[in-house]
């Protein structure tokens, strides 16, 4: 990823484009009525988080999702599957949001009508400041019982709440006791969607509602190849919205979208939302 950055910032023919690509979608914004923003891992890149499908550092490239992402694999193995998540959510407490989450929440204040739709658990378009949010895959920082009883969020004061995130400071070094739900005994579970499991109804509901009737739909960070998330923006486009896409590499939505934007979150958005 640097690598190419540096190469861009060498290029001045892609530093042309971009410019004249960032001015277009600053115009296009200054004129348009409901934007709908649907953002990926990407968005929070440049936080210290990584995404899940970029070469090398991606989860995905690293672990076996079937291994930690399924309701089966925290069937067979919950300790493991528990201190992946434990490990993740320290790590997402201790990076800040960035540049690009900042942006996006600038661009909430200024619009009437504006809905963030993200796949990303890591709650940090909330600490940026950003009030309606959209979170298709769950959070991170919330854990609820396997059959239902309870929802705990990091933060909570009650002793049952905390006694739910006690391991997770220490989960790097140790293998955490998973927690037990207080009412029925079944195991906590992070509340994120697994693969196989649906995405929260409303939400999702809520998310489609949004992309048809958007004027100007903007996609950020994202390889668009989970769905129904990646259908989002099609659903956008095919109902008339001019479609704009940022991400320092093509996905399966450049060839179809109004305009793409070639370069980081962090770099692009904050150019676009002054
Ligand atoms: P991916 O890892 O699939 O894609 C990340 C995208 O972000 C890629 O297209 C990168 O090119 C782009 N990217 C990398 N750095 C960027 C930056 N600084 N600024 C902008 N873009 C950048 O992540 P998602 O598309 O979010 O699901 O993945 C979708 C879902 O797959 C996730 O929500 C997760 C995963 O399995 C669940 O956990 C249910």
């Amino acid at each position: 990823m640097a690598r190419r950055h540096r190469n861009r910032d060498n290029n001045p023919d892609a530093n042309r484009r971009q410019g004249r690509a960032i001015a277009d979608l600053r115009q296009r914004l200054a004129g348009t009525g409901r934007v709908v923003v649907l953002t990926g891992a990407g968005v929070s890149a440049e936080s210290g988080i990584p995404t899940f499908r970029d070469a090398q550092t991606g989860y995905w490239q690293r672990f076996r999702p079937e291994d930690l992402a399924t309701a089966e694999a925290f069937r067979r193995d919950p300790q493991t599957v528990w201190r992946w998540y434990a490990q993740r959510r320290a790590a997402v407490q201790g990076v800040e949001p960035n540049p690009g989450h900042t942006a996006l929440a600038r661009l909430e204040n200024r619009l009437s009508e504006f809905t963030l739709i993200t796949q990303n658990v890591d709650g940090l378009h909330a600490r940026a400041g950003s009030r309606r949010v959209l979170e298709l895959h769950g959070n991170l920082l919330r854990v609820r019982c396997f059959s239902g009883c309870v929802s705990y969020s990091v933060g909570d004061g009650s002793p049952d709440a905390r006694a739910a995130f006690d391991g997770d400071s220490s989960a790097a070094e140790t293998v955490p006791e998973v927690p037990r739900c207080p009412h029925c005994g079944d195991y906590l579970r992070p509340d994120v969607v697994w693969f196989g499991e649906n995405l929260p109804e409303q939400a999702i509901q809520r998310a489609f509602g949004a992309a048809e009737s958007a004027d100007l739909f903007l996609v950020v960070g994202t390889s668009a190849v989970v769905y129904p998330a990646a259908m989002l923006p099609r659903t956008a486009l095919d109902c008339g919205a001019t479609v704009v896409e940022i991400n320092p590499d093509r996905t399966p939505l450049s060839t179809f979208v109004t305009l793409s934007i070639r370069g980081t979150a962090g770099e692009v958005l904050p150019r676009v939302i002054v």
